[in-house]
């Protein structure tokens, strides 16, 4: 099964084309109404195809994968692009990671996405099929929201499936995407 993580071709580059600040994922980060995009870390990124809308749309974006495979694969993708001007990825556990951070390094956003979200497109279906074998099963990431809500300057975004509940208490409001929901927590 081969994964296509291109910028060039193919349905990451045609998201990435299509791209707009009030789609839901960037409207969950505030940015339609911002002048400055705010800077975020990704803590469990994946493939890094949010984090890669989030950057194309200017925020400063930090992503964090426990799996190495995949954050190598994630760099690959960008390396030499304009993107990664943008984006930088990172191997390693999210919560250690935010744990270390002083203040004055605290990003304004930590987002999370537990879900594993297939699109209808058969080819992002099978890259996300890839990346879930890869992670292995999902874990509790009860710690990991605590130490996002924690670190963050401005907000916590939840990416989550429209049937389940809230990761935890706290929503301030959601955004519905057309197949997700966007929980934000603000401080
Ligand atoms: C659903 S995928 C994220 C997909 C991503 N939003 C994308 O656009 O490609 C969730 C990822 O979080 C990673 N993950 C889970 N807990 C983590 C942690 N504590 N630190 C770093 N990565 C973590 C898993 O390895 C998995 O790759």
């Amino acid at each position: 099964m081969a994964l296509e993580l291109s910028l060039r071709h193919g349905p990451l580059a045609q998201r990435l084309r299509s791209a707009r600040k009030t789609d839901s994922l960037p409207r969950a980060f505030g940015l339609p109404r911002r002048t400055t995009p705010p800077t975020v870390v990704d803590a469990m990124a994946g493939l890094c195809r949010d984090a890669m809308v989030l950057a194309k749309l200017g925020c400063q974006v930090t992503a964090i994968e426990r799996v190495p495979a995949l954050a190598m694969l994630a760099a690959a993708a960008i390396d030499g692009s304009e993107l990664g001007t943008r984006l930088s990825v990172q191997t390693g556990d999210a919560e250690t990671w935010l744990a270390g951070l002083s203040p004055e390094q605290a990003p304004e956003v930590v987002y999370l996405d537990p879900m594993f979200a297939e699109s209808g497109k058969a080819q992002v279906k099978k890259d996300m099929q890839v990346c879930r074998a890869l992670a292995g099963p999902p874990d509790d990431t009860a710690s990991l929201f605590a130490q996002a809500k924690q670190v963050a300057r401005e907000r916590v975004v939840v990416k989550r499936h429209p049937d389940l509940p809230p990761l935890g208490p706290g929503v301030s409001f959601a955004v519905e995407g057309e197949r997700v929901r966007f929980d934000v927590y603000l401080r």
